[in-house]
């Protein structure tokens, strides 16, 4: 669709920004809905993210996504941001009102809205939840899980005091244990998830005893790249009901499309292969 001079303007801000798949799944649905408007790449260093922000609104734009490493930062520089993102300690989305920014973080909301599309069984106050890792999606992710109504979180990371500090920080029943644990964490859980970088193309395995783990689990890695991991793969063969990283990216991306282009965009079976395409 041509762009007229009333098109409306968002766009990712990332350093480095080329290896972001959301200008392919924005435009994909500015297509698909005919919508007068773009989504860009924005390269901005990470010193001249306050200048760029102001740049966004002075330019008209209806918002922005915000991607590493600017996600911390930026949720500072918002003149108001929602409960879940100053939880969070970060934002993703930034929306445009009045003149000033909004901040929202769209991640949890993300990974819930995958397992609720693609693990329907799975209900949040069934059993225990085990996550991997303490980094930027865990935090989204243990929030959206509290929030969910999950009775219990066993909390596993590399680096143990970031574990303790993060569970400290948000509160609810968030257990920390030592990296390794498999056997205690796993015993009776109902979900298993994986946020750290472990398994992504071009880092190490992960390397988890799965034995504890019953065999109706839901085991969740939000790693994409590939769309079926180590950990996946293991899970399917022993019978585990599995989801892959994907439909997170996509469900988070839903937010900021309503809000800046004015319609409620769906996941779809096309959008999945607009994404991964090569
Ligand atoms: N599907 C989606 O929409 C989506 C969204 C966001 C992120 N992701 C993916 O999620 C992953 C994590 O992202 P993030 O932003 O949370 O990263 P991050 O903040 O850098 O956190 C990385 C996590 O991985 C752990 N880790 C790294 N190397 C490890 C190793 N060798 N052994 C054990 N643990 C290790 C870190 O443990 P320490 O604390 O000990 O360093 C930390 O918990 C990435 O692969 C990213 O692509 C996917």
């Amino acid at each position: 669709m041509k762009l007229s001079g009333e098109a409306r303007l968002a766009g990712v801000l990332g350093w480095p920004i080329s290896h972001s798949l959301s200008p392919r799944l924005h435009g994909h649905w500015l297509r698909e809905y005919r919508v007068d408007g773009a989504y860009l790449p924005l390269k901005v260093e990470p010193e001249k993210l306050a200048e760029a922000l102001r740049g966004l609104i002075a330019l008209g734009f209806r918002g922005a996504n915000v991607t590493l490493p600017h996600k911390e930062r930026a949720l500072e520089l918002c003149a108001e941001v929602t409960e879940r993102a100053a939880r969070i300690g970060a934002v993703n989305t930034l929306v445009v009102r009045d003149g000033h920014l909004e901040g929202d973080n769209s991640d949890g909301f993300g990974f819930l809205e995958n397992l609720k599309e693609r693990a329907d069984a799975w209900q949040p106050e069934q059993g225990p939840a085990v996550v991997l890792g303490a980094g930027g999606a865990a935090r989204a992710i243990l929030v959206a899980l509290l929030d969910a109504g999950v009775p219990e979180i066993r909390l596993l990371n590399r680096t143990r005091s970031r574990a303790e500090s993060l569970a400290e920080d948000l509160g609810g029943p968030i257990q920390p244990l030592d990296w390794g644990s498999w056997e205690r964490a796993l015993e009776g859980a109902a979900l298993l998830v994986n946020t750290t970088s472990l398994g992504m193309q071009g880092q190490p395995p992960l390397d988890i005893e799965l034995d504890a783990l019953p065999r109706s689990a839901l085991v969740n890695d939000i790693v994409y790249v590939p769309l079926e991991t180590r950990l996946l793969a293991a899970a399917r063969v022993r019978g585990n009901p599995v989801v892959d990283g994907l439909g997170m990216l996509l469900h988070q991306a839903r937010p900021g499309f309503e809000s800046w282009f004015g319609v409620s965009p769906s996941v779809t079976p096309a959008l999945r292969r607009a994404v991964l395409e090569t």
